[in-house]
């Protein structure tokens, strides 16, 4: 590794990683992979458990898929739109989640859901925690995609204070460890337009659900 993509890769807090243009080597595959994902389980808006419509709009692909409806949150093995199967999860999503989990220092990332929310401008993402998944041992590979975001990273209390980071088209977020259970969120968006993603910004969420 050379020093500049030594200074592209930060250890920002104990075990939370971010990888500035970690994406960006396999983007175009990347970008493929995942319009052919959206044509089988379209972006819809998911509902709160409170009843409200989500701001984002989400899909998934791998073996579970991240839901939420009037019953909660949770993982499900089919898309409750289709009832069939979510997308299997393409191979460059794999390699890239792998990849980025090792190379944060996570050797054992063994991810089976890649949530997938679509955010406009004025969508964003509340503070909260994941912990809908089985095994905290694992850790979460987030990738942004299209229009900036501006993450927020907080501690192990909601009202606790947040580090605020920008994340661009191709950067990489994991964390886990001492980490793994942060509070964290999104601003809401500003407008923008990206060249391949148009006015969205796209993040994957790589988790092991079950
Ligand atoms: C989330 O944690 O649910 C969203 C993270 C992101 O969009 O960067
Ligand atoms: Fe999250």
């Amino acid at each position: 590794m050379d020093l500049f993509e030594q200074s592209r890769q930060e250890e920002i807090l104990k075990d939370v990683h971010l990888l500035r243009g970690f994406a960006l080597p396999d983007q175009n595959h990347i970008l493929a992979d995942l319009s052919a994902v959206m044509m089988a389980a379209p972006l819809r808006q998911m509902i709160t458990p409170g009843g409200l419509p989500m701001s984002v709009t989400t899909s998934n692909c791998g073996a579970l898929g991240w839901v939420s409806d009037k019953n909660g949150y949770r993982y499900a093995a089919r898309d409750p739109k289709t009832g069939t199967p979510w997308p299997a999860m393409p191979s460059s999503f794999r390699q890239l989640a792998e990849q980025a989990a090792n190379t944060a220092g996570f050797g054992y990332f063994n991810s089976d859901a890649c949530l997938i929310n679509c955010y406009r401008p004025g969508a964003k993402m509340g503070l909260h925690q994941d912990k809908d998944e089985q095994d905290f041992t694992q850790p979460i590979v987030s990738v942004s995609l299209g229009i900036p975001a501006m993450f927020q990273m907080g501690g192990f209390a909601r009202g606790d204070k947040t580090l605020k980071l920008p994340l661009y088209h191709g950067d990489v977020l994991v964390w886990g460890g001492e980490s793994r259970l942060r509070f964290h969120g999104v601003m809401p968006l500003k407008p923008a337009n990206h060249p391949a993603l148009g006015e969205c910004r796209i993040n994957l969420t790589f988790r092991k659900g079950g």
